[in-house]
């Protein structure tokens, strides 16, 4: 029998891309049912498919969150950013989830989009959201796969907006100019997690049920720079912005209740920072394919 999936919020970059490489898999013909905040949102090339519905539901309000004869649920906690705080929005998004799957004793598997440094428990800053749902879910189904991506290389897709400034500038928060973060693609990303959504029940129990995710490399600063002036065939000039600047530059795009945790995270990737100590590859990491400069070459062919 085709397995059942449901991926909540279906409106979430990692979401949207597992959607897609669900329906696009090979030798399996998952069901994919997509819980939207508004169902209108959800893209064409989905709701044409016939093994794909969208439904209206919405995480924070525990509303719609039917996850009725699914046998494995794809949660991708998201942020708020509407001076809700975070901690308090993570736990009762996480309860509404954990209810629903109570609700639903089809479902079996949990998979919980989590992140690079969720682990602990404080100095991560927005990450508390992912620490915070982590914790509440992690007995939430019979096997429950938590997966942490470092960050999604796409966030950095900024730099090409940047870079159609005249002249071209690339800001960046990542210092010393040769630091480098750990980062990985939204496509690397979401063939990990199809693999575990599609993993038949005796394949599951042998996978790592907490793994990392990583991209082939980890880049700073300068090789953000390097992949910008490849993508856009133009020379750009980096301007970093240094830790005592943070807090400046994240209120130029962050509602102000939301920048003391947005600097916290930031510096906690930086040398020294709890996320920075993450950075090493262990047993338990899958490393991906997509190197950066192909992230944003994607990013800059559909813009
Ligand atoms: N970004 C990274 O680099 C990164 C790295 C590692 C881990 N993560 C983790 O990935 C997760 C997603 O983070 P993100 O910043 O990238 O966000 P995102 O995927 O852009 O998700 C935000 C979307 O979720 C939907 N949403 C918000 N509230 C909702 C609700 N109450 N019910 C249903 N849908 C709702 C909204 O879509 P609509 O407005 O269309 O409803 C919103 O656009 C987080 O847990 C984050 O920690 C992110």
């Amino acid at each position: 029998m085709s397995p059942q999936i449901v991926v909540v919020p279906a409106s979430t970059k990692a979401g949207r891309e597992t959607i897609r490489q669900l329906l696009e898999s090979e030798g399996s013909t998952p069901q994919v049912r997509g819980i939207y905040r508004d169902p209108s949102k959800a893209p064409v090339e989905f709701t044409q498919h016939p093994r794909f519905e969208a439904k209206q539901g919405d995480v924070s309000s525990g509303t719609g969150l039917d996850f009725g004869s699914a046998d494995a649920v794809f949660y991708i906690p998201p942020p708020t950013f509407d001076g809700t705080d975070q901690g308090e929005w993570a736990a009762r998004c996480a309860e509404h989830v954990k209810h629903a799957i109570r609700e639903a004793p089809s479902v079996k598997r949990l998979l919980l989009l989590s992140a690079m440094g969720a682990q602990h428990d404080h100095g991560i800053g927005l990450l508390c959201l992912n620490h915070i749902s982590d914790k509440i879910l992690r007995d939430a189904a019979q096997d429950v796969i938590m997966v942490r991506p470092g960050f999604f290389q796409e966030f950095f897709g900024t730099a090409l907006e940047m870079a159609k400034a005249d002249p071209p500038v690339v800001y960046s928060w990542s210092t010393p100019i040769d630091h480098k973060i750990p980062m990985v693609s939204l496509k690397d990303i979401a063939k990990a997690c199809t693999k575990v959504l599609l993993a038949d029940s005796e394949s599951v129990k042998q996978m790592p049920h907490d793994f990392k995710i990583v991209g082939p490399r980890s880049y700073s600063s300068r090789d953000l720079k390097d992949a910008v002036e490849q993508v856009t065939g133009k020379a750009v000039e980096l301007q970093l912005v240094e830790r005592d600047q943070l807090a400046g530059y994240v209120r130029q795009e962050t509602p102000e209740p939301h920048v003391g945790e947005i600097v916290e995270f930031l510096e906690a990737c930086l040398p020294g920072g709890v996320i920075d100590g993450e950075a090493e590859l262990g047993e338990n990491t899958v490393v991906g394919e997509i190197e950066l400069v192909d992230a944003l070459r994607g990013l800059h062919a559909t813009a």
